[in-house]
């Protein structure tokens, strides 16, 4: 069934939420790593390229999240763009009771990415910032990072989020090419 919002009242949270899920997208885990050394990371799907020149990317955390307050204080975080084997750590990294410090990585086949914070091995591609930005937009910050350093592994498939639930790509899986250049724990 379609469902129309118009005319005098205006959408809520609610017809957001459920229409902007038409929008289907990858996942990522941001990662950072705190000055003294403890790592974090929050599964996040607001992600978009920015800019070319310079290469800029941005992601949307909500103003209340532990993330935004690491990267505030580190000035550094990994985008790792999820392959769909990956479904476990979206799940795991948006649970509200995991670990609150590095011990949320144990087990876990993590490197360290050109600025220090972990790199999720298996990714289909990651994408290591320095902050650029910080721009608030209602309950949510618009974070920007200048890319100084990328890992992509071309024959990766991605894990997809659609209509509140997780997906994959149909068709034959393509052959797997890694190239991931990250320093190992
Ligand atoms: C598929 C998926 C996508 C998500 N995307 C975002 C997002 O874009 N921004 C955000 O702030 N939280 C997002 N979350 C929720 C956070 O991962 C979750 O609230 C997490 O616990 C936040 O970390 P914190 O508890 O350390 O603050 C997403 C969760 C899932 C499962």
């Amino acid at each position: 069934m379609t469902v129309l919002s118009g005319g005098d009242a205006a959408p809520g949270a609610r017809e957001f939420r459920t229409a902007m899920a038409a929008f289907a997208t990858g996942v990522t885990v941001v990662t950072t790593t705190a000055p003294d050394g403890e790592r974090y990371g929050m599964t996040v799907n607001a992600f978009s390229s920015v800019s070319l020149d310079p290469l800029l990317l941005l992601v949307c955390l909500r103003a209340d999240s532990r993330g935004l307050d690491l990267i505030d204080g580190s000035g550094v975080f990994t985008v790792n763009v999820l392959s769909e084997e990956q479904q476990d750590l979206s799940q795991w990294f948006a649970d509200r009771r995991r670990p609150a410090d590095s011990s949320v990585f144990e087990g876990l086949p993590v490197g360290r990415g050109a600025t220090g914070c972990p790199v999720l091995l298996g990714a289909a591609a990651s994408f290591d910032c320095r902050l650029h930005g910080l721009l608030g937009a209602g309950d949510h910050v618009v974070v920007t990072g200048s890319v100084v350093a990328l890992t992509h592994r071309p024959g990766a498939r991605p894990l997809l989020f659609h209509a509140g639930g997780y997906g994959r790509l149909a068709g034959e899986a393509a052959p797997a090419h890694p190239r991931l250049r990250v320093v190992p724990d």
